[in-house]
């Protein structure tokens, strides 16, 4: 019995020492010195043993539970303190890995050209003013002189809310607007969008923008105009871009004029996208019809004044060298990230 013992003794010593986990030792525990455990069983075996002999294996059986008790509770200690280092390593937050990319924003290329074109106005003196879009038959049409049987006015190009409410087709409203409330001088811009029942294509789009120029004075001539804009074209597109005035016709301006620019991309050689023109048309323009002053308040024999209105898109396009209208308007940020 007493090398059976010691047999057990080292063989649950050594188990102890194995044990990975807290749970093994607990089965360990249970397996030696549970209610059915070997050591129990073996304590209960100790009446076949002559009396003698008793007092003397029972205190060797209890030995033995106390330095197995010992050595159990003294493995756990450690198998805890590792357990929690586990735990802590494996709940641990590295602060110094880099976090997911948050990408910074940037400015639609048609913002970038349009506070550009604001900022070489403004430069010169312009005041930016705001309309409505959604815009008085009145205001879009009647006071800048466009006859009730223009085709402008046909719903096939303008949208129409009520019979006297549009969308309006063009920011010249805004010049009738400013006209009818303002005394002279006036000198502003007036940026924002247009529609008009186009179909989408590479180069129309049922919304889009324009920028409007008024300039009201004493004295204002066809060469304010095309110094203004001559001096534009030069800030916003480089040294040795030109304009190039040609008669045209717009019921609120007389004379008018469609103007050109140097082409920006070939510099007037001739090129794909000015077909082969060296100059590519960017807007409207002309003095302000008299009749227009007249109807709008102000008094044509004093007062002269100069008007434009172009395209934003068209020379976001021409700046940037953009084949395609979609382009700006499908915030594919492949695209849109090109430009800063
Ligand atoms: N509103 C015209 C258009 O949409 C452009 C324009 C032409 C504006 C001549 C003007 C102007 O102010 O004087 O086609």
């Amino acid at each position: 019995m007493e090398k059976m013992l010691r047999e057990i003794r080292e063989r649950v010593m050594q188990n102890i020492e194995e044990a990975r986990a807290s749970q093994s030792l607990e089965q360990i525990r249970v397996g030696i010195l549970g209610k059915k455990g070997e050591l129990t069983s073996l304590l209960r075996g100790m009446g076949k043993l002559p009396p003698e002999e008793r007092p003397k294996m029972g205190q060797l059986v209890n030995d033995v539970r106390q330095a197995l008790e010992a050595k159990l509770e003294e493995r756990a200690k450690e198998l805890q303190e590792k357990e929690k280092q586990a735990r802590l390593a494996a709940e641990a937050i590295d602060v110094t890995l880099p976090g997911p990319e948050r990408g910074a924003g940037s400015l639609h290329p048609m913002n970038i050209a349009l506070n550009k074109m604001v900022e070489i106005f403004v430069g010169m003196g312009y005041e930016v003013v705001d309309g409505p879009e959604v815009e008085y038959d009145h205001f879009n049409f009647e006071l800048l002189n466009v006859p009730k049987n223009h085709p402008a006015r046909d719903a096939q190009d303008t949208f129409y809310v009520e019979d006297n409410i549009v969308l309006r087709s063009q920011t010249s409203p805004v010049q009738a607007r400013i006209m009818t409330t303002r005394k002279p001088p006036i000198r502003i811009i007036s940026p924002g969008r247009v529609y008009r029942a186009d179909e989408a294509d590479a180069t129309h789009s049922p919304v889009f923008h324009q920028m409007e120029g008024l300039v009201i004075d004493e004295n204002i001539t066809m060469g304010d105009l095309k110094g203004t804009l001559d001096e534009f074209a030069r800030q916003m597109f480089g040294e040795g871009i030109r304009t190039r005035f040609r008669p045209s016709f717009f019921p609120f301006t007389e004379p008018s004029a469609e103007v050109d620019l140097t082409c920006a991309n070939c510099r007037g050689e001739g090129c794909r996208m000015c077909k082969g023109t060296g100059w590519i048309e960017v807007l409207g323009a002309g003095m302000v019809n008299p009749h227009v002053l007249e109807m709008c308040g102000i008094d044509p024999n004093r007062y002269s004044g100069f008007a434009f209105g172009m395209g934003v898109e068209r020379i976001t396009l021409l700046k940037y060298n953009i084949p395609n209208l979609r382009y700006l308007y499908e915030n594919d940020l492949r695209f849109l990230t090109q430009y800063r």
